[in-house]
């Protein structure tokens, strides 16, 4: 996952301070950062798919998925593309971040599970979506589970850490798929979907994302059975404006259009727990307890929208008059 947008936030929870100790390019436009404890202690553990909030500057913090193998205590290693429309996320990390310099993370989250029922897997990597699927890979290698590997790319020299895979024990299960290479290598649904008790875990662009989720309902695919982890998302604030009473906070407020409901709260003095920003993380999750929310997030299943009891306050908004939360 790498998410950029302009709003400013915090790192949530406990803070970890790291230390870069390598900052080499991992591609075109792709730059690889190993990270290690301050005082060389072993980093808490974390599970294949996990990211990391990163403060890139004060106030500034995006999310990052954690790429090297979760059996690893000393380091965390991150894959970071550097976002042509980046406003201040990814271009900093590309411009600011060196060999040596310390900085603030959040400890590990994991919104993008794998499942552990030794059924096979199938990691369906677009371009820099590549990071949380190397974690699964190294996972699934440690516990024998069958798995491929599709990875999909512009151009060769896209590839991050093409030559890491095909180095590493699981290499043999890679498929690069490049854009401007012959038709026949290019990315195959009916191989994606072939097998029926398969796990596939898809991350990338949108478009990517879009793609491969329309191939799976064509074909019937178990919803249950397709884990995808969004890492962009534009969320619209247009809409019409209602109230939100903070209940907690003994506070009742505008939205009017164009605005979220975090600012909004926020501007009236209640605090939200804010990450992403664009309804990926789940870091802001509120319990709703009147009226009916605009899930407008990428976090909440179908069934969770459908129940309507919590909402996420940075990008959703509220088809009732008056929305009242739990904060
Ligand atoms: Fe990430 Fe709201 S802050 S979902």
């Amino acid at each position: 996952m790498s998410t950029d947008n302009t709003a400013t936030a915090a790192i949530p929870l406990r803070p970890l301070m790291v230390r870069i100790v390598r900052r080499e390019a991992a591609a075109t436009e792709i730059v690889r950062l190993e990270l290690r404890h301050i005082d060389n202690i072993d980093l808490p553990a974390f599970e294949a798919g996990a990211h990391v909030d990163v403060e890139v500057a004060p106030g500034l913090v995006r999310q990052y998925s954690l790429c090297n193998d979760p059996a690893e205590r000393h380091r965390y290693c991150l894959g970071i593309l550097r976002d042509p429309a980046s406003r201040g996320g990814s271009q900093t990390v590309h411009d600011r971040f060196e060999d040596g310099q310390l900085i603030t993370i959040g400890w590990p989250r994991n919104h993008f599970p794998l499942h552990n029922d030794g059924a096979p897997a199938v990691l369906v990597a677009g371009g820099i979506g590549i990071t949380p699927l190397l974690a699964m890979a190294h996972a699934l290698q440690a516990r024998s589970t069958p798995f491929s590997l599709h990875y999909c790319v512009r151009s060769r020299d896209r590839a991050a850490f093409f030559g890491d895979i095909v180095a590493s024990a699981f290499g043999p299960a890679l498929q690069l798929h490049l854009d401007d290479g012959p038709s026949e290598q290019r990315l195959s649904l009916d191989a994606v979907f072939a097998d029926r008790h398969a796990h596939v875990y898809c991350c990338g662009p949108e478009g990517f994302i879009g793609h491969v989720t329309v191939g799976a309902t064509s074909r019937g695919w178990p919803a249950g059975q397709l884990h995808v982890e969004h890492f962009k998302v534009d969320v619209s604030q247009d809409g019409n404006a209602f109230l939100v009473e903070a209940r907690r906070s003994g506070v009742t407020v505008s939205v009017p259009s164009g605005v979220t409901v975090a600012k909004a709260l926020m501007d009236a003095g209640v605090p939200v727990a804010l990450s992403c920003e664009q309804g990926v993380c789940g870091s802001c999750l509120t319990p709703v307890l009147d009226g009916i929310p605009e899930h407008r997030d990428q976090y909440q299943t179908d069934e969770e929208k459908l129940a309507n009891s919590h909402m996420t306050p940075c990008c959703s908004r509220s088809c009732s008059q008056v929305l009242v939360l739990d904060i």
